[in-house]
């Protein structure tokens, strides 16, 4: 028998082989990875795009190398850099995308596994995927807490000062030290619940990457944790990572919203998509 017989195997490295497999039942625990740039259409730049990237676009913080706004030790000597910035990209101002309203219709129909987002801007939550299926690897704007006595601080004051701009010191006496949104900064561990579903990809019968350079481990190792047999499809303007290299992966450069919307297109969820999407 000439056809290979494995269960999720590709007919051929298309996006309308991706969407028979869905269509067939076949892939049923579909784990997605994200990153910033599933966010830029939503208006939030990403970090690492030539000209657009935050990370050259950040001299006006007159930093001593642009990674510095998310590092720890140069933020407990001078937070401000971060609260300007915090300022811009502090979530409820921003609109979920067609991306985002993708992976909470994957959730919808029960094929979600996992989303693991690098993203700190909240929009997977705010296009309605479950929390219980959501992992911020890097945290995010949600909750924030002073660093030294790790105190948690009130969401109304965070506001107000992140609208200011200006850092918040603890309210606990006799502590007084900067507070910061539990947004991972370089230098510092990621969340447990990262570390507790490091094992999740290895259950994916399809994993679908969008949006990231995948330049940042530990969070650039999970797409290598599928299984062999396992199709990866890639949503990125450019190849990234080991994409490319198994027999299986699925790359579909360009605007990842584009690449989602043939999909969509091929599974015959278009309509739905576009109406749950506009009705967030
Ligand atoms: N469509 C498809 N791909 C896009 C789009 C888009 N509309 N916009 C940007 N991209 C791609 C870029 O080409 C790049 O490959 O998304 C990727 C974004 O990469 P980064 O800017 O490095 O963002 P990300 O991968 O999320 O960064 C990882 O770095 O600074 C840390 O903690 C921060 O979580 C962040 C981590």
């Amino acid at each position: 028998v000439s056809e290979d017989t494995r269960p999720d195997t590709l007919s051929d490295r298309s996006i309308s082989a991706v969407a028979d497999l869905i269509k067939s039942g076949r892939a049923k625990r579909i784990v997605v990875m994200t990153g910033a740039g599933i966010s830029t259409a939503a208006g939030i730049p990403d970090f690492r795009s030539p000209k657009t990237g935050l990370y050259h676009n950040l001299a006006r913080l007159d930093l001593p190398h642009p990674e510095a706004v998310f590092e720890i030790d140069f933020f407990r000597n001078n937070p401000r850099p971060f609260y300007v910035l915090a300022k811009e990209l502090y979530p409820g101002n921003f609109h979920p995308t067609i991306s985002h309203a993708f992976v909470a219709l994957l959730a919808k129909r029960k094929l979600l596994r996992m989303l693991f987002t690098q993203n700190i801007d909240c929009l997977e939550r705010a296009a309605g995927v479950p929390p219980e299926l959501i992992v911020e690897a890097h945290g995010s704007f949600a909750t924030q807490r002073c660093i030294d006595c790790k105190n948690p601080f009130p969401d109304a004051e965070m506001r107000k000062c992140v609208e200011s701009a200006s850092a918040p010191n603890c309210f606990h006496k006799g502590c007084g030290g900067l507070v910061k949104p539990d947004i991972v900064f370089f230098g510092e561990q990621l969340p447990s619940t990262f570390f507790d579903n490091a094992t999740v990809p290895q259950e994916a019968d399809l994993v679908i990457v969008a949006g990231t350079s995948l330049m940042v481990h530990p969070f650039a190792g999970l797409p290598r944790l599928a299984r062999d047999s396992v199709p990866r499809v890639l949503f990125n303007m450019e190849r990234v990572g080991d994409f490319g290299t198994r027999a299986d992966d699925v790359l579909c450069l360009g605007e990842c919203d584009d690449g989602i919307r043939k999909l969509a297109d091929d599974l015959g969820w278009r309509d739905e998509l576009e109406k749950m999407w506009v009705d967030l």
